[in-house]
């Protein structure tokens, strides 16, 4: 590689077919999606565990009604690349004078996206990666142009809220995505930071969507208050039961007094001063830190040590912390936080110190203390 004015050149034909070679995988990564979304909608993974045992490509030609059977050729070729991308194990298997068949396994990533997984991802895999999600990327050059607020808005005239407000078929959509990762996440949690909520009497989920996560964690801790307060068309028509409540309302107006404000994945879709606001009512509504008041964030820590240290063995999560910052660009005008943004924000609203609990994979649990 030779270096001209700091600049990296190419200089022999390896490093040309290298920077060609990164060019074309960051032209064509959408391929790779777009697979995965198909393979969920086809239902594979579920027909290869309903199976129970290595599936041949043929009995998993045979088991997908939708397939028009000319084109039954093209599955074996989708589920190379998956395998390839670790969503399935490949294997070759032969019977006795028999031509050599591809079978097919999950692997760990492919049991995520059953439907029967309590916590599977498929819901909120299939709410990205749809084309009214996509479509905003597509319109990143313009929207830097333009005086929208977000590249969502110059697509649809409105925020994203707005719009899920108005469109029922669209909230349940997205309610169920963000459903699913409330699932997954709520039993992380519950198993890996118990401690975040042993001893607080109440707690409101701001922001809370469906209150699947406040759900998980009524039950975890049946003494405990949970509220859920969302906007009117999250919450209006959904019943409580025992220690659980939910709130209609605006958290940029009132949000319920209690002994700790949950914020899982709000903050991120904020600009700065809006978080700001949203902390300093969080800040009024706690009681002190002696009598037991925070605030527990679940978001990103872009570039936090945690997963340095997983990229350092090969792991893509700065990368897919940086695709979600993003995508908080262009669908709410907001982004994901380094840790010393984290703590800015922390000061101005009026914390006095703060914890941050790595035990998310690409986000954590902040602990926020008056
Ligand atoms: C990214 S979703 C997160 C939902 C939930 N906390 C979760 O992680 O599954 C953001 C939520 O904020 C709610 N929201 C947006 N604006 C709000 C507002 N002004 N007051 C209360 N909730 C709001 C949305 O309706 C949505 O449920």
């Amino acid at each position: 590689m030779a270096t001209i004015n700091g600049e990296e050149r190419i200089s022999t034909t390896d490093e040309l077919l290298r920077a060609h070679a990164h060019v074309w995988n960051h032209t064509f990564a959408f391929v790779s999606s777009a697979c995965l979304k198909c393979a969920v909608q086809l239902g594979i993974p579920d027909i290869i565990h309903r199976h129970g045992q290595p599936m041949k490509l043929s009995q998993l030609v045979a088991s997908l009604p939708a397939l028009n059977r000319s084109k039954s050729h093209c599955i074996g070729r989708l589920m190379r690349l998956l395998a390839h991308d670790g969503f399935f194990v490949e294997l070759k298997a032969a019977a006795a004078g028999e031509e050599e068949e591809p079978e097919y396994t999950l692997t760990p990533a492919s049991h995520l996206l059953l439907r029967t997984t309590p916590a599977t991802v498929s819901p909120f895999l299939l709410l990205m990666l749809d084309p009214f999600m996509v479509e905003p990327l597509n319109w990143l050059t313009p929207w830097l142009g333009n005086d929208d607020p977000t590249a969502f808005q110059t697509v649809n005239g409105r925020t994203l809220w707005d719009y899920a407000g108005q469109n029922p078929a669209f909230n349940s959509f997205f309610n169920e995505g963000m459903e699913s990762d409330a699932r997954m996440v709520a039993s992380v949690v519950i198993e890996e930071c118990r401690g975040a909520f042993e001893g607080l009497s109440s707690l409101v989920d701001v922001g809370g969507g469906t209150g699947t996560m406040a759900k998980a964690i009524a039950e975890a801790f049946p003494e405990m208050k949970c509220t859920v307060l969302d906007l009117p068309h999250v919450v209006d028509k959904l019943p409580g039961r025992k220690n659980l409540f939910f709130t209609p309302g605006n958290m940029f107006e009132a949000i319920p007094p209690a002994n700790a404000i949950l914020l899982k994945w709000i903050l991120h879709d904020w600009d700065d001063q809006d978080c700001v606001k949203i902390l300093r009512h969080c800040r009024e509504t706690i009681p002190s830190r002696q009598k037991g008041g925070k605030v527990i964030i679940i978001d990103i820590v872009v570039g936090h040590q945690k997963l340095k240290e997983a990229n350092a063995n090969g792991d893509k999560s700065t990368q897919t912390q940086l695709f979600f910052d993003m995508l908080m660009m262009v669908m709410v005008s907001a982004k994901e936080r380094t840790e010393k943004e984290w703590a800015n924000l922390f000061s101005i609203a009026g914390f006095s110190e703060y914890k941050i609990n790595p035990i998310l994979g690409l986000r954590s649990l902040i602990e926020v203390y008056p």
